[in-house]
């Protein structure tokens, strides 16, 4: 989209921004610090960090906001800056949360949400459920330019991607198979239905040792072994506002691991993943979609900013809203995670969690950061 088609200060509270976390102040939420000064133009999201199945770091969002920012500072678009930047983790296969190589739904296929929001143009497209296109976010994108739709879902999106010259992929790598395998075998040992990375692993029929396996069939199943325990929401959400305050949204997943076929979390819903006022701000979220949706989070978060808030206040105020709904039961709480970010058209930014350890990314025009949110409950 051409750029000729579309034409706060000192101190916060909780906040712990730019990695100046400080002690907590009494049982919730984190301290006070000293917040940045606002700068233009500015790109944030979530930080997607983690563990491949090789066991090498994967740093996803720093990716993304390089490629994002450096379009932006070449003049371009912040549509197309913020897609193209989700665009390396949708074809990353070691993110196992986005596009090729996310993990699969009970049945074993891959279904990827995304939307888009352009705030020149106060436009939105979105795609749910979209099977074998790895780059959901760039079908969604399509759907805002080439349609008076908004969203469309499941084989009408991948007829529509095919349509728009966008090919058929295997989105299934093998380690997200041997993933989904394992869980099958956990939900129902009778009904397994294959070979788990372990299992290949046996000489004879006696028991695995960890001598019986290569380095890398241990990171593989360190790997699969964490899915398992921490049932993937991984998304990435990427926020950019230009030099002259214009701003673009995404957020692109392939939603929650093993989920019942045609499950839609929040990403792909505009005003729950994902939502902007080009006269006010930006915010999306990641983490347990159903939470968000229920909250109409980042459309809350945005509106909170419309009301005068930091964006750290109004993403804090919206964690708030989620524990609120459980009572401020922390057994409850304790079952899910939750993330929100958020920008301002000034340049300010803010990110938070429901439990401690949230990260974010931001490049400020001069280098990408990875920040700490604000949390509002530590384990
Ligand atoms: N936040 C991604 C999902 O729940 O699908």
């Amino acid at each position: 989209m051409s750029k000729e088609s579309i034409k706060r200060r000192d101190f916060l509270k909780r906040t712990a921004v730019a990695g100046a976390a400080l002690p907590l102040l009494g049982g919730e939420s984190t301290a006070m610090t000293i917040k940045p000064a606002a700068s233009l133009p500015i790109v944030i999201s979530s930080a997607n960090i983690s563990r491949s199945p090789t066991g090498q770091i994967v740093n996803g969002g720093i990716a993304c906001v390089n490629r994002a920012m450096e379009i932006i500072r070449s003049g371009g678009d912040t549509l197309d800056a913020v897609v193209a930047g989700v665009n390396i983790v949708e074809d990353d296969p070691n993110d196992s949360s986005v596009g090729f190589g996310g993990l699969p739904n009970e049945e074993g296929d891959v279904e990827l949400d995304a939307s888009v929001m352009h705030g020149p143009s106060r436009r939105a497209g979105a795609v749910a459920s979209l099977r074998y296109i790895k780059n959901p976010s760039k079908v969604a994108k399509l759907v805002l330019e080439r349609t008076d739709h908004i969203l469309l879902v499941g084989d009408g999106a991948l007829r529509f991607a095919l349509k728009q010259g966008f090919r058929k992929e295997e989105l299934l790598t093998e380690e997200s198979r041997l993933a989904w395998l394992r869980w099958k075998e956990n939900l129902n040992p009778e009904d397994a239905c294959g070979p788990s990375p372990l299992k290949t692993a046996r000489s004879g029929g006696g028991r695995v040792s960890r001598a019986d396996l290569t380095p890398q069939q241990i990171a593989l199943n360190e790997w699969i072994e964490d899915k398992l325990r921490n049932r993937p929401t991984g998304t990435i959400n990427c926020l950019a506002v230009d030099p002259n305050g214009d701003m673009s949204g995404v957020t692109t997943t392939s939603g929650l691991a093993w989920k019942i076929p045609g499950r839609v979390g929040d990403s792909p819903l505009i005003g729950c993943g994902l939502y902007l006022d080009n006269e006010v701000g930006a915010a999306g979220s990641t983490g347990r979609g159903e939470e968000c949706i229920y909250i109409n989070g980042a459309h809350t978060v945005v509106e909170n900013m419309r009301r005068g808030m930091s964006p750290q206040d109004a993403a804090m105020d919206a964690i708030k809203r989620v524990a609120a709904r459980y009572g401020n039961n922390r057994d409850e709480l304790s079952k899910f995670n939750l993330n929100f970010y958020a920008v301002n058209k000034k340049g300010e930014y803010g990110g938070a969690v429901l439990w401690k350890g949230g990260r974010f990314v931001v490049h400020d025009g001069k280098e990408a950061k990875i920040v700490e949110s604000a949390h509002l409950y530590s384990k």
